[in-house]
């Protein structure tokens, strides 16, 4: 395995988003090395409350099929909402909005061409060409925040572990706006909910989409601390 000789620092700050894969395959040990690492994520109680389908070969390029036919249909199912209005005024827009002029900035798209954007916005629903998709299921327990958040352990998990091993991935909850695709598909029971899937392979470093790094705020915009000096600045 690769994964030793990358510090851990390293690795957390240089994984990104890919939005271009090659097609080639990754080896089934790498995948189950990924899956075995996203496994040890810790859990509320240990409750361990994901389900993961992996996609691959002729099922992946079927599921995309039904995914792009699904969007052409507007047959959105989502389990849980988005809503860019839910981020309200402020901070977090204006993160959104700067991070959607990045990407378009990047693929040289034009904010007022909404054909160029819906197109390369279907580009999550053909994976951007990855080989691999792991969709993301968990059980609906209470307001379900929980249990979510237990998916996001197990989610960075499964990025930094691909970023060890000089591969690429992206979460998308763009996969989750077609919940009800994706359970037909896979046969899937209607109570395991979809949070996101997680597109994955080799990153095409040529392609324009993987040619930009989204920045992150100082820490002074997202921790507060209490008798903590010498952190940050003299506080
Ligand atoms: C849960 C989750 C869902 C996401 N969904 C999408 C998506 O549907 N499509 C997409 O292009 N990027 C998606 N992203 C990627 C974010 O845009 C990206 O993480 C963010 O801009 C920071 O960039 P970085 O991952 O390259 O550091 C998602 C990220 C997360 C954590």
């Amino acid at each position: 395995m690769s994964t030793a000789a990358i510090p851990f620092t390293d690795l957390a700050r240089s994984r990104h988003s890919v939005r271009k894969f090659l097609p080639e395959p990754v080896a089934p040990a790498e995948i189950r090395g990924v899956l075995e690492d996203a496994q040890a994520a810790p859990s509320n109680c240990n409750t361990q409350p994901w389900t993961v389908h992996v996609v691959s070969g002729a099922a992946r390029d079927a599921l995309s099929k039904e995914l792009l036919q699904a969007d052409e249909e507007e047959r959105l199912s989502p389990d849980f909402t988005f809503d860019y209005a839910d981020f309200g005024q402020g901070t977090y827009l204006d993160r959104a909005h700067h991070h959607a002029a990045t990407l378009y900035g990047a693929m040289g798209i034009a904010r007022s061409d909404r054909a160029a954007r819906k197109a390369a916005a279907r580009e999550n629903l053909d994976f951007f060409g990855a080989p691999h998709v792991a969709f993301l299921f968990m059980p609906a327990f209470g307001d379900g925040v929980r249990a979510a958040g237990d998916i996001g352990m197990y989610a960075q998990n499964f990025l930094l572990s691909l970023t060890a091993r000089g591969l690429g991935g992206i979460a998308q909850t763009m996969l989750g706006f077609y919940a009800d695709t994706v359970r037909e598909f896979l046969n899937v029971p209607a109570d395991l909910k979809l949070l996101f899937g997680i597109s994955f392979g080799v990153a095409d470093e040529s392609a324009p989409a993987n040619g930009f790094r989204m920045e992150r705020a100082a820490l002074e915009q997202s921790v507060v601390l209490h008798d903590t000096p010498g952190v940050l600045g003299q506080r």
